[in-house]
């Protein structure tokens, strides 16, 4: 039995706005929550949204984040880094306490060890209570590339050409961009006890078909949320525009 919710809104405004009623809505229930948090272009207006309910009163001092994954190699100064993303965009702005904010380790001398810490830490803290997820025109979430088995936890893994091209928008040349990523696997995702996935534009409109109304392949990882008891895909019309809706 499928499971999954779609809600389909006018545009990106909308979708960052219901994301941020969903976060905002947890923390009122649930302040000590554990938030997992993307990166890319897609959840901008929803930090945006939540830095916004923050200056009007939505506190994180109880809450623990742990991002999806980093590019391998970059240090956490590094502008294209997902850990200066994070901060950029929501950290610097939000009361949530630093020791309280987990990305895996980009810089690790060790990135397997780091990998396995990760997912420890993790369960350590009792699970993640909503995971947030964008999704790659190729299906892929968090950087775990159609293949990646549906029982990965966090890894180190390759970045598929599709994947290097698509964000090489955020690097100086496309070479400079990593070719390998720490990333929480599809396993590490599934046991988050809410997820909610985000698309916009035209882009994704294949990804979001296959991946809501397609088989559940590892070709395609986002369609393994079909088998999650309670994932929600937000997606704004034109990322909805390939959904057959009979
Ligand atoms: C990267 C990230 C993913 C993200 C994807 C889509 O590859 N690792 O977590 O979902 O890009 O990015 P965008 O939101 O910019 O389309």
């Amino acid at each position: 039995m499928i499971d999954l919710q779609v809600k389909v809104v006018k545009n990106y405004a909308e979708m960052s706005k219901l994301a941020a009623d969903m976060v905002a809505d947890l923390l009122k229930r649930k302040p000590t929550s554990v938030l997992g948090l993307p990166t890319g272009s897609t959840p901008i207006g929803l930090y945006e949204e939540l830095v916004k309910r923050h200056q009007e009163g939505l506190d994180f001092s109880k809450v623990t984040t742990f991002n999806l994954d980093e590019y391998q190699g970059l240090a956490a100064d590094h502008p294209a880094s997902y850990h200066y993303y994070m901060e950029e965009h929501l950290f610097r702005h939000i009361n949530v306490p630093r020791e309280k904010i987990n990305i895996p380790d980009g810089a690790a001398a060790d990135a397997i060890e780091a990998c396995r810490m990760y997912e420890e830490k993790i369960a350590g803290v009792g699970g993640i209570d909503l995971m947030i997820l964008g999704i790659g025109t190729n299906g892929h979430i968090g950087f775990n590339e159609p293949k990646t088995p549906f029982g990965s936890t966090t890894n180190l893994v390759s970045l598929a050409p599709a994947t290097i091209e698509a964000n090489a928008r955020f690097f100086e040349r496309e070479e400079d961009v990593p070719q390998r990523a720490l990333s929480m696997g599809i396993k590490s995702i599934m046991n988050c006890h809410k997820i909610v996935l985000l698309a916009n534009g035209e882009a994704k409109a294949k990804a979001i078909a296959a991946a809501i109304q397609g088989p559940v392949t590892e070709a395609l990882p986002a369609s393994v949320l079909q088998l999650h008891p309670d994932c929600t895909f937000i997606v704004d019309e034109a990322a909805a525009g390939d959904l057959d809706n009979e």
